[in-house]
Formats: structure tokens, C-alpha cells, sequence
């Protein structure tokens, strides 16, 4: 089966600095022949998790009238998967912690029924934030990688922006022309391996 890439794009703010950075990323992607799949956080319909523990039983989510189960279904389909997101008050915007909240019947396979990702993928962070201290990154950079460990996932490469903040400040930023192909080709070596 052709690997995939998913690219999810966890700001609400479209055209904005973790947008551009993802669209630059999949045009390398593309570039090199590899299929591209994209996830728009803010435009899903994902109701948040109430900690039921229904999952702890199953591993599935018991909730199902939303759009999570095809969520899901991209996440398992791909072979790699890039997170891109501002730091909102130190972690992620509400619509990417929505979504990553969600896999908490991911955690529960694999942390209640002993069910182990079956294969190992690759995945990155690129992340932005307007505050200059490059510390503003541990919080948000901490969720996505517990998030990436119950998935089966190793962040291969990580892409931080620190004082980034009007909407398109990463176009003109020489960070982001110089580190960006580094990213890309760390995932796209762990595809071809
Ligand atoms: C609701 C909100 C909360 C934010 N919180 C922080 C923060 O805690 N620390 C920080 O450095 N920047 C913060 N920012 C600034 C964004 O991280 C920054 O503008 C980022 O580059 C936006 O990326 P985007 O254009 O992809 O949305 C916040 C912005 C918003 C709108």
C-alpha cells in the first residue's frame, strides 16, 4: 500500500504561520511523489471527551455522531504524520486538544488491554509563538509527543518558532527556509527505509 503523510493543522487561524509551514511541507511531500492527506482541525465537528471509560472496556470511543471516526481512520491510514500548531496559552488551540483528547480509547489499548500499536511510524512537530523565550514550546511539545506515543509514533524531527506572531510572519523567516527541508527529509527517509 502507498504510505501516506498526514498533516494536521491545529490552528483555527487559515493562512496563518503553522498553515503556511504545513503547505510548504506538503508541496516538498508532493513533491517527491509521496501522497498528502490533511486534517483542518477547527473545521471538524469533534465533541470533547467526557471520561466516561466506556473505551476502557473496548478501546473505542463510544462517542460515534461526530467526525472523530474518520479521524481515526486517517490516523490509521498513515504513514507518517505532521502536527503544525501555534502555542495557545502554552499548549495546543482547543480543536487539536479536542481531537488529541479523543484518543484517549488509543490509550486505553494500549495502556488497559495490552494492544500495542502494531507498527512503529514517524512523525514531527512545527510549532509557533509569538513570546521570544523558546521554553514557551515544552508544554504544547509534551502533549503531541504523549499523544504520538500512544499512536505507535517517534517524533523524528521537531520545527520551533519562537516570536512569531502576525499571521504569515513565517514566510520571510530564514528559521523556516533553512530548517523546514531538514524536517521533511527525516520523515521521508523513515518512509523509504
Ligand atoms: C488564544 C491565543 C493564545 C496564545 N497564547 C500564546 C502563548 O501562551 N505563548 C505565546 O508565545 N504565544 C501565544 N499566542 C501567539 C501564537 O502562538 C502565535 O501568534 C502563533 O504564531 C500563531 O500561529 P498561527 O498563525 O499558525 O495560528 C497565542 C495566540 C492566541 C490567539
Amino acid at each position: 500500500m502507498e504510505e501516506q503523510i498526514l498533516l494536521v493543522y491545529g490552528s483555527p487561524r487559515r493562512g496563518g504561520n503553522t498553515h503556511l509551514l504545513l503547505d510548504r511541507l506538503a508541496a516538498t511531500f508532493e513533491h517527491a511523489g509521496m501522497r498528502v492527506d490533511r486534517l483542518y482541525c477547527a473545521d471538524l465537528r469533534v465533541r470533547p471527551c467526557v471520561g466516561c471509560g466506556g473505551c476502557a472496556e473496548t478501546g473505542e470511543c463510544v462517542i460515534r455522531d461526530d467526525d472523530m471516526p474518520a479521524v481515526y481512520r486517517a490516523v490509521d491510514r498513515a504513514g507518517a504524520l505532521v502536527v503544525g500548531s501555534p502555542v495557545y496559552f502554552l499548549g495546543p488551540p482547543a480543536p487539536l486538544k479536542a481531537v488529541i483528547d479523543r484518543f484517549q480509547c488509543h490509550w486505553a489499548r494500549v495502556n488497559l488491554l495490552n494492544r500495542r500499536p502494531q507498527r512503529r511510524r514517524a512523525g514531527a512537530l512545527l510549532a509557533t509563538a509569538g513570546s521570544p523565550s523558546h521554553s514557551v514550546f515544552t508544554c504544547l511539545h509534551r502533549i503531541v509527543d504523549a499523544w504520538f506515543e500512544v499512536l505507535g509514533i517517534e517524533g523524528v524531527a521537531n520545527l520551533f518558532l519562537e516570536n512569531v506572531d502576525e499571521r504569515g510572519r513565517v514566510a520571510d523567516d530564514l528559521r523556516a527556509e533553512t530548517d523546514l527541508p531538514a524536517v521533511a527529509h527525516r520523515i521521508l527517509e523513515r518512509l523509504t527505509a
